[in-house]
């Protein structure tokens, strides 16, 4: 009888717990604003994340004479344009949203303040932004900020104003809904100027330095740099604990599609007037 009493409560503390590990699980993964500085991926995927089959998405007409040649391995993510050469390998095709999550969880470094994912730039959070101090110190001469405006990281070009530090805003939220694909480009050109000279160095940050400033990242990557959405990631991931939320994500697939198809007309074009030179 005394255990009849006892078990609903047993019951709902279970049931407690149950949730709020779920929550809290979701939030660290989703977001730019996990509080918890020492916070580390686990090690294995989380329920539901498991591995999809590769989804063909639109696959492109072929010519005869590339069909020739195409190669055999159709679900092969690995590198594609193999950052930089400029040769996009016929048979890539964006991967699907669940795959391209999948690539962050392959190990990162610990969650920092600010690692360097790419020769003289930078991926950082709120307070490596702040700290203009030790940014003049470590020689920074550019700053992007994903995460400007007043009620976001309010420092803007008058912040630095006694420094050597060309600032650009971006006024992003973390949001999914969020339409960040409108500043690729431009954001994309700023980073492209800084790393002009050998002497600049760029941080790019928003809050965390996780969503927002990522997806600029990954996005400068694929547009100047000649990458997939795949090379960018594991380019990013392999020296930052990055994870931008799904909205971003998909407007990186939507814009890897759109080079991917920039490249393969640019690529058949050279080919055709190579055919018409030889006749
Ligand atoms: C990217 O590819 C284009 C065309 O294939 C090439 O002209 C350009 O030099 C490449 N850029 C880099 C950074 O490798
Ligand atoms: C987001 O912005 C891009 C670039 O300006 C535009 O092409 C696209 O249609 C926009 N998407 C939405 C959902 O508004």
């Amino acid at each position: 009888m005394q255990l009849g009493y006892l078990l609903p409560p047993a019951l709902l503390v279970l049931t407690g717990l149950w949730l709020k590990e779920g929550l809290l699980t979701h939030l660290e993964l989703n977001s730019c604003t996990a509080k918890d500085p020492n916070f580390q991926r686990p090690s294995t995927l989380p329920e539901g994340l498991t591995c999809y089959p590769t989804r063909p998405e639109k696959r492109i007409n072929k010519s005869p004479s590339q069909k020739m040649t195409s190669r055999q391995s159709k679900t092969n993510l690995k590198n594609t344009y193999g950052s930089g050469k400029g040769e996009p390998e016929e048979d890539y095709i964006t991967p699907g949203p669940f795959e391209l999550e999948r690539l962050f969880w392959k190990g990162s470094p610990q969650y920092t303040h600010v690692n360097e994912v790419w020769p003289k730039l930078y991926i950082g959070d709120e307070a490596t932004a702040l700290d203009r101090y030790s940014l003049e110190k470590s020689g920074f001469t550019h700053v992007l900020n994903a995460a400007h405006g007043r009620w976001n990281v309010n420092t803007g070009p008058e912040y630095y104003r006694d420094m050597a530090i060309e600032y650009h805003g971006v006024e992003a939220d973390d949001l999914p809904t969020f339409n960040l694909s409108e500043f690729f480009y431009s954001a994309a050109e700023f980073i492209e100027s800084a790393l002009q000279s050998d002497r600049n160095k760029i941080l790019v940050h928003c809050a965390m330095g996780r969503s927002r400033s990522a997806t600029l990242v990954l996005a400068y990557l694929m547009i100047y740099r000649n990458m997939t959405v795949v090379d960018a990631i594991e380019q990013v991931a392999k020296n930052r604990c990055v994870l931008p939320n799904r909205g971003f994500l998909k407007q990186l697939r939507e814009l890897d599609k759109q080079l991917l198809l920039q490249r393969r007309n640019a690529q058949s074009n050279e080919e055709e007037n190579l055919e018409e030179k030889e006749i």
